[in-house]
């Protein structure tokens, strides 16, 4: 019986620590997470190995407001129709890594920096179209 018991407070102990492990497998995997990390990246003033200018050095998140690009403030809901066929967050990826291939109306072509497809690291573009889908 002493035996038996000694068993069973040993399987509950095993089954209290895999569980403590578990909890903490869930990270990078977008969500919070990523919207957090997408936040901090775009509002850093200087981003990637060249230097480039960062988002928030160009675009406001206050509504209408122009410092060089058009203002970020409903931005995903501008993005769900922005291009037919395309969805936000499509749209939003191909207006960092491509931004020529639409041109936001009453704003320049070849203004915003052409090389954040190669300076950002994937997860970087993704944190950042992440955290720019919450701006509805
Ligand atoms: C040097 C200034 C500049 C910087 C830096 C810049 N942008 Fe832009 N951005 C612009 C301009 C100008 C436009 C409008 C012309 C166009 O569509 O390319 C624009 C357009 C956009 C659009 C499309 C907006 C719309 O209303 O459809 C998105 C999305 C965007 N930028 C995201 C970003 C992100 C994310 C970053 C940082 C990684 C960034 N931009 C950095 C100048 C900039």
């Amino acid at each position: 019986m002493r035996r038996l018991t000694l068993l069973l407070s040993w399987l509950l102990l095993l089954s209290l620590v895999l569980a403590a492990c578990g909890g903490g497998g869930q990270q990078g995997a977008g969500g919070d997470d990523a919207v957090a990390r997408g936040k901090a990246l775009y509002e850093k003033t200087v981003i990637g190995p060249n230097s480039a200018p960062g988002c928030i050095t160009c675009h406001a998140l206050e509504p209408d407001k122009v410092i060089v690009g058009p203002s970020h403030a409903h931005i995903a809901t501008i993005a769900e129709t922005a291009v037919p066929g395309m969805s936000a967050a499509e749209y939003l990826r191909e207006s960092i890594v491509n931004p020529d291939a639409h041109i936001t109306a009453g704003f320049p072509a070849g203004v915003m920096y052409q090389n954040y497809g190669k300076d950002l690291t994937e997860q970087e573009i993704n944190d950042r179209v992440a955290f720019l889908l919450t701006l509805k």
